[in-house]
């Protein structure tokens, strides 16, 4: 099958575009050209700016891949200007989203004040009532633009009458080249032989929601390439959902703290 990836050369993108190449499919990554990563040789780029997409149309027509896997569709504009440019090119189109499309997130971030959401959240779980969460914050995650908005970004690519959609929702990733060093401040505690790492119990007790990375690329990969995920959307995370201590002492025992 012929892929497109946009994206795919910072952190998720490299690990979905490796196991889509093993599965044999073939891969073209559209991208800057500002970020690198090892990726295997039979790959090919295609170099521009998403916010010149349509500019782009002739040669993704002459590519006319069968699937386009969007890994960083970050507003309502990214996504009407995905799903206008590839309509009579691709199939399908696979947008990367985040569990923070749901009221939980909101509710945790104090923001909403609904009764606790009850969990393991699934993807028919409630979504957040306010949008553009991330307007406010003074540092954005992932350089994310201000007018973020994931639900925004579902909800086109959900409902275009032209291209079928597959949503994949992704929990907080760690893993190798993880741009936002989650592990960090307790790796570094760990090389230092700290004695023990103080949590408050708030956090200590706290269960997040995680995968790692090959494990979630491999899941957008699924998605990708099968059929039954026309018109579908995944919430994708570790199955097994550790208190923060837990996950902490695991990772210590790994690191041989
Ligand atoms: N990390 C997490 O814990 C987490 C949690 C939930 C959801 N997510 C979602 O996962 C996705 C991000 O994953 P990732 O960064 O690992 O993806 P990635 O596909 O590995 O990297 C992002 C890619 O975007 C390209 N890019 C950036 N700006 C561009 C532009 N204007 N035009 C064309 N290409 C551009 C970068 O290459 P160039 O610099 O060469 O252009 C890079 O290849 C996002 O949708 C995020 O919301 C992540």
């Amino acid at each position: 099958m012929k892929i497109l990836v946009i994206g795919g050369t910072n952190f998720i993108g490299p690990a979905v575009v490796r196991q889509l190449y093993a599965m044999g499919h073939e891969v073209t990554v559209f991208h800057r050209g500002k970020t690198a990563a090892e990726l295997p040789e039979g790959i090919q780029h295609i170099l521009g700016d998403r916010s010149a997409l349509s500019q782009m149309k002739s040669e993704f027509e002459r590519l006319s891949p069968q699937v386009v896997v969007d890994m960083f569709p970050y507003t309502e504009a990214d996504a009407i200007a995905l799903m206008n440019i590839f309509q009579g090119i691709a199939e399908r189109v696979v947008a990367i989203s985040s569990m923070d499309v749901y009221r939980a997130y909101a509710v945790f971030l104090q923001i909403e004040s609904t009764p606790v959401e009850p969990v393991p959240l699934t993807e028919n779980s409630a979504l957040r009532q306010q949008l553009h969460l991330f307007r406010e914050m003074a540092e954005r995650p992932l350089n994310a633009p201000a007018d973020y908005e994931k639900i925004l970004v579902e909800r086109v690519v959900m409902n275009s009458a032209d291209l079928t959609g597959t949503i994949v929702r992704l929990p907080m990733v760690y893993g190798t080249q993880d741009p936002l060093n989650r592990l960090f401040p307790y790796l570094k505690r760990m090389d230092e032989d700290r004695p023990a790492i103080v949590l408050p119990e708030s956090i200590a007790q706290w269960r997040g929601s995680y995968g790692y990375v090959e494990n979630v690329a491999y899941a957008i990969a699924l998605a990708a390439t099968n059929e039954r995920a026309k018109g579908r959307i995944y919430h994708v995370a570790d199955a097994e959902v550790l208190t923060e201590a837990e996950r902490l002492s695991r990772v210590g025992r790994v690191a041989g703290w």
